[in-house]
């Protein structure tokens, strides 16, 4: 795979606009997780939270358009990540939605009303030069996550990680062997894990050299805390406001 130019590194820029964690009192807290991507030129909005309310007041803090807005990527089809949805279908006629193809079939005639230039994923996926889906992957609710190629290394970004954070760094790998895992952020879902399994999957990704790990949204409180005292410095508290800069995970 072709590697970005540095040109387009400086480019990349992930904020958090909806989580369960907040990093500011005027940004509000809800359980959902929404962040939006800039990369190659494009704004790409990951998720949109729990409702249009806690989105729009955010995006509106944290000064997004709604109307910039160029691609919404879903990762899977529950309340607390398509709950936005419709705010910025309204703000944004036209817009590509990416969706995994075993979204429902209501779901996605609903889409169509709008307008929207739907994008359904089976496999795995290039959307754009340096961006890409995971493909719907199977699990207890099937989920794609997205990986942005980038010199520094693959950032990972997961919705909730329904089929297993694991499995999804591993699908990460086989997409893009020669790149380093430079990040992997997100809603892990281990908020019933026992200590001891946390801490098999944290081998797991050590073993896979993922550079830092940003647990956020339903990745539970203990999680959270077990992955920063193993990560140190690497381990990055994701919450509403968050911008991660490739700076910031060299
Ligand atoms: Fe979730
Ligand atoms: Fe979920």
């Amino acid at each position: 795979m072709k590697t970005r130019s540095k040109k387009d590194l400086l480019q990349t820029f992930i904020t958090i606009i909806c989580d369960n964690y907040t990093t500011r009192e005027d940004l509000e807290v809800s359980w959902g997780f929404s962040c939006l991507i800039n990369y190659g030129g494009k704004n790409i909005l990951f998720d949109t939270g729990s409702d249009s309310i806690v989105l729009s007041n955010n995006m509106a803090r944290l000064g997004i358009d709604p109307a910039s807005i160029d691609m919404l990527m879903i990762s899977h089809q529950h309340w607390d990540h398509t709950g936005g949805i419709y705010y910025i279908l309204n703000a944004r006629r036209g817009v590509q939605v990416c969706v995994p193809k075993s979204f429902s079939v209501n779901f996605r005639k609903d889409m169509k009303r709008y307008g929207v230039e739907l994008i359904e994923i089976d496999k795995a996926q290039e959307i754009f030069p340096g961006f890409y889906s995971t493909g719907d992957l199977e699990g207890p609710v099937r989920e794609q996550a997205a990986l942005l190629q980038t010199p520094s290394g693959t950032i990972v970004i997961t919705g909730c990680a329904h089929p297993g954070i694991v499995k999804i760094v591993e699908t990460a790998k086989k997409i893009l062997p020669d790149d380093e895992l430079a990040l992997v952020m997100g809603g892990f879902h281990l908020f019933d894990d026992e200590d001891e399994d946390v801490f098999k999957i944290i081998a797991r990704f050590k073993k896979m050299d993922v550079r830092y790990a940003a647990a956020s949204h339903c990745s539970g409180e203990n999680a959270r805390k077990l992955f920063a005292r193993e990560y140190g410095n690497h381990f990055i508290a994701l919450g509403v406001g968050s911008a991660i800069t490739l700076e910031s995970i060299k």
